[in-house]
């Protein structure tokens, strides 16, 4: 018998905390329109002062696990992507489990910025393939707002906070079709917070605490990257471009996420974005997007699902789920 996993429920997070383009046009040399026009985004949510990502990941588990109707003892594995853990170690997925009253299986966090969660549901869907685990909760969880420079107009108009998460469960059939994983380190420094554990660094300047990006070279790369990896997620498959219903990209940048969906093909009735309230929250960005669609009805049960995320590494992916 062969193992799948399906997705069994969905949850997400937002801080209170609503930060408007016009109050960042207040802080460095912007405006509304600039950032609507080459991001798309038109406000976004930050973490309060004393929030943490745990604490945005523990309800936007809680969510998730109320509505696949499972409990505490039914998970037996916790995979949590972030690059901004609340602390370098316990992971945050260890400090969730304890939150959440999990025990017994195993809790790791996953790094791979914007790419995390497809890092992490893969991480998932393989460890239930293998028959290594039978109920596990993924979730991506960012508090950009630690990381970002709030005196760079490149970066501090894009990042957000929030969290996401799904449960994932053994099933006879998928569910998870595929999920397909690249990275390329070569391009460590287009994208990158340099800082914080660096014992290499004795001889030089503190690196930076906060995030570098070169934009445009990283909205390059990205959109040829994602491009092609959807493909290869319909190609494994033998599955054809109109066989998608929803495309749940990352929300990095309004542009990208239309030149992904021309190169599907899709109608931009057909992508789910929430980019324009949410910002790029980094790897919670994917399970909110799913979450958003699932509880307005647009997402319904049977549809096929195309995710996919790019991010500081470089590392990028895809999943097609059928939901
Ligand atoms: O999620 C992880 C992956 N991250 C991404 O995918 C982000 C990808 N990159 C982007 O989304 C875009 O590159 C940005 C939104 C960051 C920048 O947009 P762009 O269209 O690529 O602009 P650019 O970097 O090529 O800069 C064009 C001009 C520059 O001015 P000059 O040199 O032409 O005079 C920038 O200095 O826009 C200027 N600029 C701004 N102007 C007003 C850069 N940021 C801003 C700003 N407000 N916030």
């Amino acid at each position: 018998m062969t193992n799948f996993s399906r997705i069994i429920g969905t949850g997400s997070y937002l801080p209170e905390r609503i930060l408007t383009n016009e109050e960042l046009a207040g802080r460095v040399d912007t405006s509304h329109d600039w950032i609507v026009e080459r991001t798309g985004i038109y406000e976004r949510r930050i973490a309060a002062p004393d929030q943490t990502t745990c604490d945005m990941a523990e309800i936007a588990a809680q969510r998730a696990m109320e509505t696949a109707g499972v409990g505490a003892d039914d998970i037996d594995l916790i995979v949590l992507a972030t690059c901004t853990p609340d602390r370098v170690f316990p992971s945050t997925a260890c400090l969730l489990q304890e939150r959440l009253g999990i025990q017994g299986g195993g809790a790791f966090d996953v790094t791979a910025a914007c790419a995390g969660f497809i890092y992490a549901f893969a991480t998932a869907d393989n460890f239930i393939r293998a028959g290594a685990a039978k109920r596990a909760l993924v979730v991506g969880a960012e508090t950009m707002s630690r990381v970002i420079d709030w005196n760079d107009r490149g970066t501090c108009i894009l990042f957000a906070d929030g969290a996401g998460a799904v449960v994932l469960e053994q099933s006879d059939e998928p569910g998870v079709y595929s999920t397909h994983l690249h990275a390329d380190g070569r391009y460590k420094d287009l994208l990158a917070v340099p800082g914080w554990v660096s014992p290499d660094y004795n001889d030089q300047p503190a690196p930076s605490p906060f995030m570098t990006m070169q934009g445009n070279e990283v909205f390059r790369v990205a959109v040829g990257s994602l491009g092609d990896v959807v493909l290869e997620a319909l190609k494994a498959n033998g599955l054809e471009r109109s066989d998608v219903d929803w495309l749940i990209p990352h929300q990095a940048n309004i542009r990208i996420i239309q030149a992904i969906a021309r190169r599907l093909r899709l109608s931009m009735e057909q992508v789910v974005t929430t980019i324009e309230t949410q910002g790029n929250t980094s790897a919670a960005s994917v399970p909110l997007a799913l979450d958003t669609a699932v509880r307005d009805g647009r997402v319904k049960p049977g549809e096929l699902l195309l995710l996919e995320a790019f991010g500081g590494g470089f590392a990028w992916g895809s999943a097609l789920v059928r939901f």
